[in-house]
């Protein structure tokens, strides 16, 4: 790399960085000015060493393929650990560890750990650099992938050098865990197939990550940062660091109605944060403001304000494609890294659902030729791509500057096959947060190891840095600060009929749900009294341009009161494993709840 001068002036910073790499002994060290120079750069290192492909310049100008270990494709939870003085303090959903001891062992991993590698480091604030919102991190990393990924995520290098004297910094340690002796060759895709550890320090806040080159496990602005370390911080302040979407949805008369949507990974949040309103929608726009993030702070006016710490997307790639995500389809034309997905004998990228036919003669994402008949799939699964914001044409303006916009509702959603509706809104505050907290949904490809139907209260259960339960009366006990709480909405895009097909179109047909939401928020639009809350009738949602029958949308809607009566049995059980945190109001909801479904 060409040498810069960027200096880091915060003097505990510099000595933690010079600790850092005489105990990781690293060939160099190279702080990262963030410049568009330094990207093309690092790229192009990246695909002389093997480590990044370059995809055909007229087919997608400035883009790349990289693929990663088959051990190493998606967030480690099983090797993920918060540590801090008390387990109670972690439980009972996080895998705890005691900080000492962790420090420890993590040491002695990190001996030594970057050797024949660069030592990169990366400042960077999750949020506008200067604004209220923003927090500082930086990143020490001997992957050059990460810094890639990490300077179309968020705002690093010089822009943010000004703010490490004055603000708290997060001190985030990575390391892919593979040292090279003399001599070796590097793999395309170091990492350690025996140790992986994904670290946060509650104490001091630092983060540390070890063994994994991978999307959240090795970004650790995202998910360890602006999620765990963040939730932690805004608890004790008052605010909320959620693993939500924030869109606005404008109306033909040109006002802006904003929401916020937790659904776990996989389940739609880059979707639904970009979706183009279908046919019959004429004058209705949606503007995406993040798609997997959202900082959310109550404001002297009494409504909840919220950012997108990031400035760009890690999106999901198979079932991507121009109908079901056009502003994604348009963003990725250029300037992308593609991770896990496979190539095309003309040098692009293709992923199962880009195109209802495969192209010929592919090369998976492991790298082996692959045809249609090949019995396995060409892309991986959690296959991802990484993209800046500024490239996605439906972007909000509001959120160039870093501003905040106001949430008017809370979307909670999964992947249910059965027994929950399309939509439904909480009566209240307090059941709003019943149903956000017995969130469910079947499992995905974007973490290992996951039960067939898991409970992912409020789509939070790898990301929230404390105990639950005290989650749960955070929740609560916001209310109390608003003067008009939003409406909470549980959704659903995914029931399945009896061949397992799904009922529900989704993608951009969700703005007929959507539009019912803000309708509801408006007190425009109109809803029918259920044992969940209320449900639209038929004509309460607009039908304008999608032949959809009643009858099918009463499959939609439909309440097995006895499917429903076991559900709630089996949520009071689930809430109870949060005892003695759990907020005691949540059990009576349940109960009131059970009444209601047994009339
Ligand atoms: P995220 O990880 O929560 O951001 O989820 P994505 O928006 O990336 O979507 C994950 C997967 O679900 C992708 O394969 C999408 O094509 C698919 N998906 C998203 N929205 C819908 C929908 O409304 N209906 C259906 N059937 N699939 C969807
Ligand atoms: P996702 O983000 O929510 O878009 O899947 C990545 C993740 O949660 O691992
Ligand atoms: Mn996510
Ligand atoms: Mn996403």
């Amino acid at each position: 790399m060409t040498h810069t001068n960027l200096l880091i002036a915060n003097e505990t910073l510099s000595a933690w960085i010079n600790e850092i790499r005489e105990l990781c002994q690293p060939s160099g060290i190279y702080v990262c000015n963030g410049s568009d120079e330094e990207y093309r750069e690092l790229c192009d290192q990246m695909v002389s060493s093997g480590m990044m492909i370059r995809l055909n310049p007229e087919l997608r100008p400035n883009s790349f393929l990289c693929r990663s270990d088959p051990t190493d494709v998606a967030r480690l939870e099983h090797r993920t650990f918060i540590c801090c003085e008390r387990e109670e303090d972690a439980g009972p959903t996080n895998n705890w560890a005691d900080p000492s001891k962790m420090r420890a062992e993590l040491k002695e991993l990190f001996r030594g750990a970057m050797r024949g590698r660069t030592l990169y480091v990366i400042p960077f604030s999750m949020g506008q650099p200067g604004s209220a919102y923003a927090m500082y991190g930086v990143q020490l990393t001997d992957s050059p992938y990460v810094v890639a990924n990490m300077k179309l995520m968020a705002h690093i290098g010089e822009p943010v050098l000004p703010y490490l004297d004055q603000a708290q910094v997060v001190r985030c340690l990575h390391s892919v865990g593979k040292p090279l002796q003399p001599g070796e060759t590097d793999s395309t895709w170091p990492c350690n197939a025996d140790k992986k550890y994904i670290v946060n320090f509650q104490d001091d806040h630092s983060i540390v990550s070890f063994g994994s080159g991978y999307g959240g496990n090795a970004l650790l602005g995202k998910k360890c940062l602006a999620l765990r370390t963040a939730s932690t911080i805004a608890r004790t302040e008052g605010w909320l660091a959620e693993h939500m979407l924030i869109l606005g949805v404008e109306s033909p008369n040109g006002d802006t109605t904003y929401v916020a949507g937790a659904f776990p990974s996989a389940c739609g949040k880059t979707n639904f944060a970009m979706l183009v309103p279908p046919e019959g929608f004429d004058g209705w726009k949606v503007k995406t403001v993040g798609d997997d993030i959202a900082w959310i702070r109550p404001g002297d006016d009494g409504r909840l304000w919220a950012v997108n710490p990031e400035i760009g997307f890690f999106g999901v790639a198979p079932g991507t494609n121009a109908k079901t995500n056009p502003n994604m389809m348009a963003a990725v034309k250029s300037d992308t890294i593609f991770t896990n997905c496979a190539l095309t004998a003309d040098g692009d990228i293709w992923w199962e659902g880009l195109t209802d036919v495969a192209p010929n003669n592919l090369i998976d994402w492991q790298g082996n030729p692959w045809t249609s008949d090949s019995g396995r799939l060409a892309a991986h699964p959690n296959a991802r791509f990484t993209v800046t914001a500024a490239n996605c044409p439906s972007m909000d303006p509001a959120r160039d500057d870093g501003q905040a916009v106001p949430i008017s509702a809370f979307i909670f959603g999964g992947r249910l096959s059965h027994t929950f509706p399309l939509v439904y809104e909480a009566r209240n505050w307090e059941e709003g947060v019943y149903w956000a907290a017995t969130l469910g949904s079947e499992a995905t490809a974007a973490a290992e190891n996951q039960a067939a139907i898991r409970n992912d209260p409020f789509a939070m259960l790898p990301f929230c840095g404390y105990n639950m339960g005290d989650y749960f009366t955070h929740w609560l006990s916001l209310a109390g600060r608003l003067s008009e709480t939003p409406g909470i909405f549980r959704v659903n895009w995914f029931r399945k009929d009896e061949v397992g097909r799904f009922v529900w179109p989704g993608f951009s047909q969700n703005m007929r749900v959507l539009r019912w939401i803000v309708g509801r928020v408006k007190n425009e639009a109109g809803g029918r009294e259920t044992p969940l809350g209320v449900m639209p009738s038929y004509s309460d949602i607009d039908w304008n341009g999608l032949p959809f029958s009643e009858e099918k949308f009463a499959v939609l809607g439909r309440i097995d009161g006895e499917k429903l009566s076991r559900e709630l049995v089996s949520h009071q059980a689930y809430l109870s494993t949060f005892q003695p945190r759990l907020p005691e109001r949540l059990l009576q909801i349940g109960d009131i709840l059970q009444r209601s479904a047994q009339t």
